[in-house]
């Protein structure tokens, strides 16, 4: 980028801009990104400006020729931007005039940078939310297929699954896989790892829901809303909202220029977004930790080690953790920016793109990467089982199996406490105590009760709503196949 001379605002001013003030102020840098948005706006604001009679047909197609023109030397890498131009808007105005001459001064009659750059900014933002949704669906169908994957008893059968992918048969167990559920990161009760898998794309389901809604609320053209207070010459904003794919004109003129809530409403979306795929990756980096082995990831999407030979390092999911503090504070910018700048429009709103950008590519890399590392990570049936099988995860079982049989649940769950405490002395398992030491714990207790302390029997009677037995499991996986 090189500077030139003449601004196109220079009218009053006799003395040039300091270096390190144009330095300063410029956006080019980034906000050239709006290109597209940007001549399409022009586009648009043209043909309204011919339609109406503002302009003459020869000086709009004159315009439209020239812009596309220069759309067509951006696109093809044959564009110089100039710093001293600034942003966007006035580097593309300043090609135009260079383009086709004076007559290009007539585009921004009854417009400003103002209403420019929010009209630009809304197009940009409302396309990044539409994309985002379909990729947190994309990720919502994979979070589903391996829950049918790992549903097991050939429920498989019909779906689209990467079997060419199972490297380990043992990951594809005839019987659904089951997994330790945990709370405060201590084993709980067992859970299948279909439901585990469910419960993410209701998340995603939620957060692809987000970003609709977003981009349906900010479905409104800021465009001719003009600097500030709308503008004398007879414009029609119907027509340019129209042109430009929105469902209306903005309402009000200062809140059309002013107002950023829909880029903040898309960085929250974001946000709540990466926080959920950023608990996500800490489950994967426990799970295919040595110490759990829950789960290897694939070759393909981990890394190794330039010191430690053996390492098999989950850098996708430490990365995609780590980001979410990074679209935390895309969020946080904004909303710093946005909240002490007085009507209308004020130049900190230039700070509102690079949180935008910045979001925008890191959410999107992350969701893609999800959707192609899973389907390739293989988990282990024996060791999950295992590991689901320690830490007493069916206690609650016997507590219940007691409170079954009349005992107030508060008094079995005192009862089975203490048999823990015992088995955790003289090391044992539940299901290995004897009728004697059963019954001294309570007189209705026999080693009858070791097979209901299973962890296949503990899913299976989970069978409440929402549960993670296997039948409800099953209906679950059907709703959520049908609502994709
Ligand atoms: N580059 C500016 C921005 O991104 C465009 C609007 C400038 N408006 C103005 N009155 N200086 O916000």
């Amino acid at each position: 980028m090189t500077q030139t001379p003449k601004k196109l605002w220079g009218g009053r001013f006799a003395e040039a801009t300091d270096g390190l003030v144009e330095l300063f102020n410029a956006s080019v840098g980034f906000d050239q990104r709006l290109f597209e948005q940007d001549i399409r706006g022009s586009l648009a604001h043209a043909a309204m400006l011919g339609k109406t009679g503002i302009l003459q047909p020869l000086e709009v197609k004159q315009i439209q020729d020239g812009l596309n023109a220069i759309l067509e030397d951006i696109r093809a890498g044959n564009f110089e931007w100039k710093l001293s131009l600034e942003d966007v808007h006035m580097n593309i105005e300043s090609a135009l005039r260079d383009r086709i001459g004076p007559v290009a001064g007539k585009l921004h009659t009854a417009r400003s940078r103002n209403d420019q750059v929010a009209v630009d900014f809304r197009l940009f933002v409302k396309d990044a939310a539409l994309e985002l949704a379909s990729l947190c669906r994309g990720l919502r169908a994979v979070m589903v297929s391996e829950a049918e994957k790992y549903l097991g008893g050939g429920q498989g059968a019909g779906v689209e699954t990467t079997l060419e992918l199972r490297v380990d048969a043992e990951a594809v167990p005839p019987a659904p896989l089951i997994l330790p559920g945990y709370t405060h990161l201590q084993v709980a009760q067992p859970i299948l790892l279909s439901h585990w898998f469910l419960a993410y794309a209701e998340m995603l389901e939620r957060d692809e829901s987000r970003f609709l809604d977003a981009a349906k609320r900010m479905d409104e053209s800021p465009l001719g809303s003009s600097a500030l207070a709308g503008t004398p010459w007879p414009i029609d904003r119907d027509m340019t909202a129209r042109e430009l794919g929105f469902a209306r004109p903005t309402r009000n003129s200062l809140d059309g220029v002013g107002s950023r809530d829909f880029a903040l409403e898309f960085l929250a979306a974001c946000s709540i977004n990466m926080a959920h795929l950023s608990r996500l990756s800490e489950e994967m980096v426990l799970y295919s930790s040595f110490e759990f082995g829950f789960v290897t990831l694939p070759d393909s999407h981990t890394t190794g080690s330039s010191i430690m030979p053996q390492k098999k390092n989950p850098d996708v999911s430490e990365l995609a953790r780590g980001k979410a503090g990074r679209v935390f504070g895309d969020l946080m910018a904004l909303l710093t920016v946005v909240k002490g700048t007085p009507l209308a429009y004020n130049k900190d709103l230039q700070e509102d793109k690079e949180p935008v950008f910045d979001a925008f590519d890191t959410v999107s890399i992350v969701l893609r990467l999800y959707a192609e590392m899973l389907p390739k990570a293989v988990w282990h049936a024996e060791t999950c089982e295992k590991a689901a099988a320690r830490g007493f995860s069916t206690a609650t079982d016997l507590a219940d199996h007691l409170a079954l049989g009349g005992l107030p649940f508060r008094e079995a769950h005192e009862v089975v406490g203490k048999l823990v405490g015992y088995c955790v002395q003289y090391g044992k398992q539940l299901w290995e105590l004897s009728s004697e030491e059963l019954k001294a714990a309570h007189p209705s207790l026999n080693s009858s009760v070791a097979e209901k302390l299973s962890v296949q029997n503990s899913v299976r009677s989970r069978m409440s709503f929402g549960g993670t037995a296997p039948e409800r499991v099953r209906e679950a996986l059907g709703a959520a196949k049908s609502r994709l």
